[in-house]
């Protein structure tokens, strides 16, 4: 402690104070200590410390100043140091009360600043996914035949062997069946079943018949599901498009027509589309559509003189299979054979996505890697 700082601990005699002019610089030094220590306070324990320095009433400066200077004092110094007494507590007192509170305005200043939201900030980036190539090839097909009329249906993807099979002309032991090698599901003991996954898409056309009467327009996009070993042509889920037409004249010229249109619109105006005889039950007759091939414009020949390795020579990939609805399905669903006729087709969505992208294994649309995805934004 300098000696100013320990003036009040001794009494006016012992620090030479006999008069009133005395008293007042004396207590101007002191109130000079009292602003300087003003500004060393910072914080609340600054404070704290610096308030006791002065109030405390053990040994704080006002203590000491009564007892020593105040109480002891000469009747004749006794008023001027009482008024400067007085007068330097009324500044200590407000000076004290003036710093709580610009610490306390700081302090709410500090919390505000640290708790605002800072804009300048970069945000967090949740990137934007985009529909699925598989979603996109559906959005695309069904784009095309909205084109010339057609409409969505839909139907469920666990089915009764009724609509799966037998509403289709498969009855129980057809050999067709064996090729479809279905998923049953496992039912409780009681429920009315089976049930199966559907393995094609062609349920929904008995659906829709059984609803609506012709004229029909649809499309069914859909899942399906078949007990197929997973490689780079074959998985256990995969997509499809059935198409359906029903109507009181529909020709096969209609029908091969529609399909033109359709593989013109998708691969590009100059592929060609043959047919051939197939068979489904519940179609008669039933074809077999292909497309000049994509890769080597149906020549069989691949750019480096080799064979084409996609249609392996041949000039034309198999697309899917169609045909005129067989009669027997229009009993199964009251509608009289001799007055409507009409076509079916049934799309591997996946299949002609791969043919359209140059994709070689259907399994990526399925691992969801997004180096895969992002070349399909
Ligand atoms: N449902 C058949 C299949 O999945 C495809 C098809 C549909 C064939 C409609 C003819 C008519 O293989």
């Amino acid at each position: 402690m300098s000696t100013s700082e320990s003036k009040p601990s001794q009494s006016l005699a012992a620090l030479g104070v006999h008069s009133a002019e005395q008293v007042q610089s004396l207590f101007a030094e002191v109130r000079q200590q009292f602003d300087s220590q003003a500004g060393n306070v910072t914080d609340e324990n600054s404070w704290k410390a610096f308030r006791d320095a002065w109030l405390a009433r053990k040994s704080g400066v006002f203590t000491l100043v009564t007892d020593n200077w105040l109480k002891p004092a000469s009747p004749d110094l006794k008023r001027s140091v009482g008024a400067a007494l007085n007068e330097l507590r009324k500044h200590v007192d407000s000076e004290i009360e003036a710093k709580r509170l610009s610490l306390a305005a700081n302090a709410e200043g500090n919390a505000a600043a640290k708790d605002r939201v800072d804009l300048s900030l970069p945000g967090v980036i949740r990137p934007v996914g985009s529909p699925h190539l598989i979603r996109q090839v559906f959005q695309e097909i069904e784009d095309i035949f909205f084109s010339i009329g057609f409409s969505v249906a839909e139907g469920p993807e666990i089915e009764t062997p009724y609509y799966n099979f037998e509403a289709l002309n498969i009855p129980e032991h057809h050999p067709v069946r064996d090729d479809m090698d279905t998923f049953y599901l496992e039912l409780p003991k009681g429920a009315p079943g089976p049930l199966l996954l559907r393995t094609h898409t062609s349920p929904v056309q008995i659906r829709t018949m059984e609803k609506r009467r012709p004229p029909i327009r649809v499309i069914i996009p859909g899942k399906v599901y078949r007990r197929d070993n997973p490689d780079a042509t074959h998985s256990f889920m995969f997509h499809q498009i059935e198409g359906l037409a029903v109507d009181s004249s529909i020709t096969f010229c209609d029908f091969t027509g529609t399909i033109d249109y359709f593989v013109k619109q998708f691969f590009g105006g100059n592929v060609k589309s043959r047919f051939r005889p197939s068979y489904f039950p519940f179609t008669e007759p039933s074809v077999e559509f292909d497309a000049s091939c994509v890769f080597c414009g149906g020549s069989g020949t691949a750019g480096s003189g080799n064979t084409c390795s996609k249609c392996k020579g041949s000039g034309w990939i198999e697309l899917f299979g169609a045909g005129m609805v067989d009669p027997t399905v229009y009993k199964f669903v009251g509608y009289d054979p001799k007055k409507v006729s009409g076509f079916a087709f049934g799309i591997g969505i996946d299949r002609l996505a791969m043919l359209k992208h140059g994709i070689d294994d259907i399994q990526v649309f399925f691992q969801n890697d997004v180096r895969f995805l992002r070349q399909f934004p």
